[in-house]
Formats: C-alpha cells, structure tokens, sequence
C-alpha cells in the first residue's frame, strides 16, 4: 500500500464557483451506430421503442441526469442540412455519410426526432449548425423552425410537420472544428463565419441561446486568441451580450499516434500510464484557454467549452473503422475521473464539456449489439458523480501528492481529489491511479462538522492488481465485471474537534464518498 497517498485539506465553508451541471454533457453524432441503433430503431422494431426511440437505452441514461446532449456533430455538422431531416420520413432524401464510412444516411432521425429524444432523456438541446458548407440563411431559418413560436415561415413550416409550440433550445454550436473537417479554415476566416450566423442566429420568442463559437484543438492558444478579440468587441459592463456565449476546444486522450492509437482493452502498464499521462494533459490545457480568456474576458461572461473530450482507441477488430466502436475498460474510468477533478478545479471558466460519445462511439456510456445493451465502466463513473452537478465546487488544499510517478518525464500524481458542496450534501471524489496498490487517503475537513452517508466504489473485482485492475471491461455476457459497489475502508473520525475522512482506495479505483453537513 502506498502510505498516505493524499493528504489534503478542505474547508466546507468557503464555497467556491458553481459546477455547472452542463459539465457532464454528452454527445451524439450521425456516425458509426450511435444516432441509429443506439438510438433510433424505428416504430416497427421488435426492440421496445417510443416513437423509434429504444427505451432501453433512454432509461439507462436517465440515471446520469444528462443536462445536454450535443448533436448532430462532430464533423458531420458541417455537412447536414437540416430541411433534409424535417417532414414524412418517407420523403427524406437519401445521402452519403462522407465522415464516417460513406454509408447512407436516410435522414430518418431529423429534428423532431432528436427534441423527442431530449424529452424523453430529460435533457436540454445542444444543436450544431452547420457553418462549413452551410448557409447563414439555413442557420437563420433552423433557429426560426426551432424556436420562433407566432406565425413566422419557418413557424408555420414546423406546425405543418406536426409540432404546434417552439422547443427550448439552450446551446446552438456554429460550426465544428473548421480548422479540419469543417472547412480547413484560418481563425481569422473563421472569426468573420462565426460573426455572421452568431448574427443570424437570433433570440427568439423568449428563447435564450448559448451560441458556441468552434475552437480549438487541444493547445492552439492562438485561435482562442484571435475568437476572444471578437467577442472582446461586444464585452464590457455597458454591453454584457457577447456575439458568442461559450467559446469551444476539443481535446481526445489517445494513448499512441493517430495512425496507431492502441487497442482499448490489449494494452500493457506503460500504455495505462501514458493513458493517463495525458488525461492529466486536459488540466493545463483548460488552464491555458482560460488564461488567454481571462486577458479579454475578466469577469468570465464567455464560458471555456470542451465540447469533445474523451478516449480515443483503435476500432474493435472486424469492424468498419469509419464508425468508431471501441470497447471500454476501468482505464476509461479513470480516465473520466480526472477529467472531472480538472473540470472541478476550474469550473469558474470551464461551463460546458461534452463527452465523445453517448452509445456505441468512442469513449460511450452505453453499448448496444442487437436488443442488448450495457452500462460502461464510464458510465458508472457518470453516475457516481452526478452529485456534483451545480454544486459549488470546494478547494483541495495542500496537496501531498506523495504517490507522484514518473511517467515518460512527467511527474504525475498517482492520487486525484476533488469536492463539492450542495444543500448540506458533501460529495467527495477519490481516484487512485496505481494499479499496483491500494492508496491510504486522509483529508481534513474544516469549517464544519459532517457525518458520513457512505462510500461507493468503482473497481475490479476485490483483489485485482496490475492488468487485471485496469482492462477489465462488461461484455454482453458478463455486462456488471466492474460495477459500483460500497466501500467500507472509510471513516470520519474527530481529531481536536475537526473531522479527518480517510480511506483505504483499491488499486485503480474510482471512489465517492457521500457526507452531511448539519
Ligand atoms: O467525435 C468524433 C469526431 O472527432 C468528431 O466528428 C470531430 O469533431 C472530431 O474530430
């Protein structure tokens, strides 16, 4: 066992920023099997189904309490038009999935499709129009179809395809990455795109959009940079409407090289703790967009978004490599962990972040194969962490990081924490990343006195160490391997009238732990 492997102070009464709930959004793109099969299977399916909505699938995600979901991209935002997915279904053209294997795209799940799926999930839309082959017009006109609620054209056009009121819509995305796939665009040509349908994309009929400008990849300070001298334009405490309301970046944790990024479950420990090397990576990146934010935006009006972030693996063997299917072991957990921890930390800035993606892409929650279906590793890690959803976020002080490993040159911390506090509920993140050993955790917790609700745990089964620890994974014949259960090594004890928690975290290990404040 590493000797206490954290040592950590807490004061429960010094809240901190709020933890936006809108930082555990997820994501859902017209690729590989996520939006058809792992949503939409259509009213005639033998699979239960609302509307062509599988509801296995809705009632798993009901308990992560989504706040958003992001769609229809991803890349192929800039290649959707959103009339070719309104109206009979019947009279959808058929086009070509240009991304993601170049298979036919029959348009069935549209609009109307996915607000449906919004309500049935209790989540509030994230639409993404499409800047790169789009027009503002089009931009224009799927604002008034979604929310404009008199007689407007596009109003009309809506009640004629069978929806009377206007939905809500909370976040519209203008374009994605168009220094790629959506349009291999400078950021200065961007900054001008972005200006106009920002422009176009109005607020109407009392609805309120969040506009997300597209940013950048990973570390390009620069493009945040140059989107920020934009909005910086509209900013001030005379005019506190910015042209966007969140400015994005995207970041994937990917173990290798694009052209060979490794399996997601035949990997070795030096993979795992590169893995998690880079994870790490998101911290000072959230860090760096905010420090270039902070320059033009002091009081923090334009939230940092991450709008994509997650593992990115090779494909399953035997499957089409255009669609993205990676299976999901407790390394993808871990993985979570401490993207939330640094999510925690800087949630003063960081107010939207949406994980790649919801069903059957990438770093999922969920996986279906037929009328089967299973929760992830990451999935659980979700849930447990639900609770911190508009909390307000607590510091951790003074950090002994005494597990800090080496790894490829960097230092990394073998033990995460974070903390946040919520109408007398306490939640308490634990992470050990070791493997290896179990980690001996102990932190103050000032200003307050608290009880101790209980502990759950998401780990291998008891006595896993080393590969056995991180690749275990759920298969459909085995689909709870790693599931949360109760941890018992956790204590409140009083020390000179202060409260210490401590326990004992199992070797690579996702732990919260639940405490009430009087
Ligand atoms: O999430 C998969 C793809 O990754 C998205 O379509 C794109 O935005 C990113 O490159």
């Amino acid at each position: 066992m590493s000797d206490l492997a954290l040592d950590a102070v807490v004061d429960l009464d010094v809240p901190g920023p709020t933890i936006d709930r809108h930082l555990y959004g997820q994501f859902a793109e017209h690729l590989g099997r996520c939006v058809y099969e792992g949503f939409w299977v259509g009213e005639d399916s033998s699979v239960p189904n609302e509307g062509g909505i599988r509801l296995d699938v809705v009632e798993a995600l009901r308990e992560l309490r989504i706040p958003n979901l992001r769609w229809p991209g991803g890349c192929f935002a800039d290649s959707y038009h959103w009339r070719d997915g309104v109206g009979p279904r019947e009279e959808r053209p058929r086009i070509a999935n240009v991304h993601w294997g170049d298979v036919v795209e029959d348009n069935a799940f549209g609009t109307h499709e996915f607000l449906a799926l919004c309500d049935l999930l209790g989540t509030e839309p994230y639409v993404s129009a499409n800047v790169g082959s789009g027009t503002v017009q089009e931009t224009a006109d799927w604002v008034e179809y979604l929310t404009r609620g008199d007689d407007a054209p596009m109003a009309r056009l809506r009640r004629e395809h069978g929806r009377d009121e206007p939905w809500a819509v909370t976040f519209f995305g203008l374009g994605n990455e168009p220094w790629g796939c959506g349009g291999n665009l400078r950021a200065d040509q961007y900054a001008s795109l972005a200006r106009l349908h920002s422009t176009y994309a109005r607020d109407l009929s009392g609805n309120k959009l969040q506009r997300v400008a597209a940013g950048a990849n990973e570390d390009d300070y620069a493009w945040t940079e140059t989107l920020m001298k934009q909005v910086s334009k509209r900013l001030g405490d005379e005019d506190p409407a910015p042209l966007f309301q969140a400015v994005s970046f995207h970041y994937y944790t990917i173990p290798g090289t694009w052209g060979a990024k490794g399996s997601a479950t035949d990997f070795d420990q030096d993979a795992y703790w590169t893995t998690m090397r880079k994870a790490h990576r998101v911290r000072d990146l959230i860090r760096g967009h905010s420090a270039v934010m902070d320059a033009y935006d002091p009081h923090a009006k334009v939230a940092l978004a991450l709008d994509e972030w997650g593992t990115w693996f090779d494909v399953e063997p035997g499957t089409e490599p255009g669609f993205l299917y990676q299976q999901n072991t407790m390394r993808d957990a871990l993985v979570a962990a401490v993207h939330f921890d640094a999510f925690h930390d800087n949630a003063r800035r960081l107010r939207l972040a949406n994980v790649a993606q919801v069903v059957n892409v990438l770093q999922s929650m969920v996986l279906t194969d037929g009328a089967r279906m299973l929760r992830t590793p990451t999935f659980h890690a979700f849930a447990m962490s639900a609770g911190h959803q508009d909390a307000a976020a607590l510091t951790v002080h003074d950090v002994a990081a005494r597990g800090a490993r080496d790894v490829d040159g960097t230092a990394l911390p073998t033990v995460s924490t974070s903390a946040s506090v919520k109408e007398g509920s306490v939640l308490v993140s634990l992470t050990n990343l070791d493997p290896g050993a179990p980690a001996r955790v102990r932190v103050a917790l000032r200003g307050g006195s608290v009880t101790l609700d209980g502990a759950t745990v998401l780990a291998a089964p008891e006595g896993a160490v080393s590969d056995d620890a991180v690749r275990v994974h759920n298969t459909f014949d085995s689909p709870d391997a790693v599931a949360p259960r109760e941890l018992s090594a956790v204590s409140v004890t009083t020390t000179a009238g202060q409260n210490v928690l401590e326990a004992t975290l199992p070797p690579a290990s996702f732990t919260t732990v639940r405490l009430t404040l009087p």
